[in-house]
């Protein structure tokens, strides 16, 4: 099992164990959880994704973190903190806050509550200066997840990601700096 990141009322969020790659694709590979994120993927995408979450935390101390809830120990999803990769964009090597859930697990104000702990880890442990968030327009359920984290829309750093289509562009960004964070 993973190591201990933080604890909030109702998850734990934890570093990723090999085991955990079966049970998130059982969750997480869906139309549904996948459809602003390029669709459902293969086990050697997952298996891919593993080696670049355990090499983030390895080389960085902060990665997408497993969330699972405390009460029963399910695996809901992940999130947590990468360092900025996508191509396109300037903003290479700012901490990217990022989550995913499953289906089930959505409307409860989980993914908010992940997010919470995350952007402490980020602020209070690591001393991001500030931390970045990445979606698309059509994906309402994170950018409102944004707004409501307090994150600011900047449209000056949207930008184009050569990786997808039209109806995956532009990536849109949001920020918050440790001050606002911390007001
Ligand atoms: C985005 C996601 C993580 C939100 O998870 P969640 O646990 O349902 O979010 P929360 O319950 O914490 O809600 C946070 C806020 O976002 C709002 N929200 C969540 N989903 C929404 C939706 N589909 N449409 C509009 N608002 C939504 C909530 O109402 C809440 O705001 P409020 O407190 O003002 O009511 C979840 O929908 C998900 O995993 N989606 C698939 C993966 C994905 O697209 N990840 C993001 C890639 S950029």
């Amino acid at each position: 099992m993973g190591a201990i990141i933080a604890e909030t009322e109702r998850l734990m969020l934890r570093t990723w164990d090999e085991a955990d790659i079966d049970a998130f694709m059982a969750h997480l590979n869906t139309p549904a959880v996948m459809r602003w994120l390029g669709g459902v993927q293969t086990r050697a995408d997952y298996e891919a994704a593993y080696q670049r979450i355990t090499a983030s935390q390895a080389e960085h101390g902060h990665s997408f973190w497993i969330v699972e809830r405390k009460d029963d120990g399910e695996l809901l999803g992940f999130c947590g903190l990468k360092r900025f990769n996508s191509e396109g964009s300037d903003l290479t090597g700012s901490f990217e806050i990022g989550w995913r859930l499953r289906e089930d697990a959505w409307g409860k104000g989980y993914a908010r509550e992940a997010a919470i702990a995350s952007l402490d880890y980020a602020f209070d442990v690591l001393g991001a200066p500030f931390v970045v968030a990445l979606t698309v327009q059509g994906n309402a359920g994170s950018w409102r997840l944004m707004e409501r984290l307090g994150m600011e829309r900047r449209t000056d750093l949207d930008f184009v990601d050569p990786r997808y289509g039209p109806e995956l562009n532009p990536t849109i960004i949001y920020r918050i700096g440790s001050d606002q964070w911390k007001a």
